[in-house]
């Protein structure tokens, strides 16, 4: 069975109730409960925190544990080389997500540090890019 685990980063347990015109109005667990009906065959695991050495620290734990990230890091995609260095590090694939099209958006949302040690990455296609992510990894 393939074991998948989604971390999502700051502000995203804020989902369904943030900023609905760019996020949409379901929040997380509402679509994880969908996604894990849909994926029955595969063990999906969730992840999220405001702090970003926490979500560090789940990287590394998860080296060994899990056959590949979906990541979410909301704006630490940004700003964080910590985070870059920590996928960069680990050995299993790891799928960038994001639910908007940050290109569409300001400028400093324009650059990912994390996206050149990912697998793929996948934007601004709603919520399905996370289940976008998850086929990319079992396939
Ligand atoms: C986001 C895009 C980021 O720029 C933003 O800071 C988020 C969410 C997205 O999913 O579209 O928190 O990662």
């Amino acid at each position: 069975m393939h074991k998948i685990l989604i971390i999502n980063g700051p502000n995203l347990n804020l989902l369904g109730k943030r900023q609905t015109d760019i996020y949409g109005g379901i929040n997380f667990e509402e679509y994880l409960t969908l996604l894990r009906d849909k994926y029955a065959i595969i063990d999906i695991h969730y992840f999220q925190s405001n702090h970003e050495g926490a979500i560090i620290d789940k990287i590394q734990a998860s080296n060994t544990e899990f056959d590949g990230i979906v990541i979410n890091p909301g704006a630490y995609a940004h700003t964080s080389i910590a985070i870059a260095d920590a996928v960069q590090a680990i050995s299993i694939p790891v799928v960038e997500v994001h639910i908007s099209n940050v290109f569409a958006r300001e400028s400093f949302r324009h650059h990912s540090y994390l996206s050149a040690y990912c697998k793929g990455v996948i934007i601004g296609l709603g919520l399905n890019g996370y289940q976008l992510a998850i086929e990319s990894l079992i396939i």
